[in-house]
């Protein structure tokens, strides 16, 4: 079976076999097939688009071109859980702990932050001694004893993404669904979970910009699982300003500790309370998404799940002190008003620029070489819907040098205003199972 003729079969839009498929990524990750012809092959597929079951053939075509995590000696169902991203995105360090603590096993590997938006790792490490690196064994050890465990992403798992995306990155063919959705799902599939909740975003700070396209990008990824064993629930939520009201990375943390001890922002706790909802369901904990919210809400209120953070925080050479007085996490030097030039109903916040002003800050990464600043960031003190009057604070800066202009200037463009009354954004638009 020559390359050229996988390329003219997609070229002309009929259907790969499992075959094809395997032998062309197999072949492309060993070296033998050239990236010129691989860029051909991606350009046909974004053109001519793929079949539920073809993206599933290249979805585990990827997962077998490397390591793939065997969880198996973890009791229980595993629940994965994955961010398409965004900014302000704290909800993995919220339900992680509020799903462990009614006893359903948490796995999780994350990753670091990269530009606008941050990482589940990154904010993790904001804890004085926490480990994100633990021996395969410690991390089932872990699992077992606490439900919970987070590592940094480790191995070598699905190395023909790896190729993969970097290619499409240079060839204009990143924004195509079967390939969006096979990339990030044979990263969950090789990390060895038994079920996979989706927090698919959309909007200014988000991946997918329109509602249509999260929802197509939603159920070719719920295609995938279903079609390779593992059940598959995504929400599709809103990413059109940011999440909750802190970006950084202690505050951040701060804000997570604040929902876990059932004190935190209205929207964040019910977007938590739907991913994790749907985890404990997938989980067996409850056998429906009603019971499991009602009762998850509970636990907020009740501080089990705070008290499953300190623990899990603990269990990873963290300092639980830290957990339980917040203010103890690095603070910066600086905290420094920022007042609104306008006035009027706030209408839109550009969610990838308040990302780019924490990152100026120092909060993230132009490069994946940059060290991050884990006590600098951003409280959001105006959301979309609130009313501004000018010379008002829109935001706090916590900063830990005094030249912030060009992170002021990113931040108030990022703010958009009208004198017509405006309704604060619906968080959760769609469950695709
Ligand atoms: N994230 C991924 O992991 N892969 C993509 O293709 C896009 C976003």
């Amino acid at each position: 079976m020559r390359a050229v003729d996988i390329i003219l079969k997609k070229r002309h839009g009929k259907e790969l076999t499992k075959e094809e498929i395997d032998t062309f990524i197999k072949g492309y990750t060993n070296g033998d097939i050239p990236d010129y012809q691989v860029s051909a092959f991606l350009m046909a597929v974004y053109f001519k688009g793929m079949t539920k079951e073809e993206t599933a053939h290249l979805t585990n075509a990827m997962v077998k071109s490397g390591d793939e995590i065997d969880l198996s000696k973890i009791e229980g169902i595993k629940v994965d859980k994955h961010s398409t991203g965004g900014v302000g995105d704290k909800t993995s360090l919220i339900i992680a702990p509020l799903v462990a603590s009614v006893g359903v096993p948490v796995a999780k590997m994350s990753g670091r932050g990269l530009g606008h938006t941050g990482g589940t790792v990154d904010k993790l490490e904001s804890i004085e001694g926490f480990q994100v690196e633990l021996t395969t064994q410690q991390f089932i050890e872990n699992v077992n004893r606490h439900k919970i465990a987070v590592v940094g992403q480790s191995g070598n798992l699905t190395p023909a993404d790896k190729k993969l995306y970097a290619l499409r990155d240079v060839t204009g063919t990143v924004d195509s669904i079967p390939l969006i959705a096979s990339s990030i799902m044979s990263k969950k599939i090789a990390s060895g979970s038994n079920a996979i909740v989706l927090d698919v975003k959309f909007g200014s700070g988000a991946f997918m910009k329109t509602l249509e396209d999260a929802k197509a990008l939603a159920s070719a990824m719920v295609g995938i699982g279903n079609e390779l064993g593992r059940q598959t629930v995504a929400i599709i939520t809103d990413m059109d300003q940011p999440l909750g009201h802190e970006i950084g990375n202690a505050n951040e943390v701060q804000e997570a500790i604040a929902v876990l001890s059932g004190k935190g922002d209205k929207d964040l706790t019910e977007v938590c309370l739907t991913l994790a909802g749907n985890m404990a369901v997938l989980g067996g904990a409850y056998s429906d998404f009603d019971e499991a919210k009602r009762e998850l809400q509970k636990i907020l209120e009740s501080g089990k799940a705070v008290e499953k953070m300190r623990e899990f925080v603990e269990s990873q050479g963290g300092n639980g002190n830290q957990i339980t007085n917040p203010e103890t996490l690095p603070q910066a030097k600086y905290h420094m008003e920022i007042k609104s030039d306008e006035e009027g109903n706030v209408q839109t916040i550009d969610a990838e620029s308040v990302g780019i002003a924490a990152m100026l800050l120092g909060a993230g990464r132009k490069t994946k070489e940059d060290n991050i600043d884990y006590a600098v960031g951003i409280t959001l003190k105006k959301k979309v819907g609130d009313i501004v009057a000018k010379g008002e604070t829109l935001a706090v800066f916590h900063a830990n040098f005094e030249d912030i202009g060009e992170a002021e200037k990113t931040l108030k463009n990022a703010y958009t205003f009208t004198n017509q009354s405006v309704e604060a954004p619906k968080l959760i638009h769609d469950i695709i199972k």
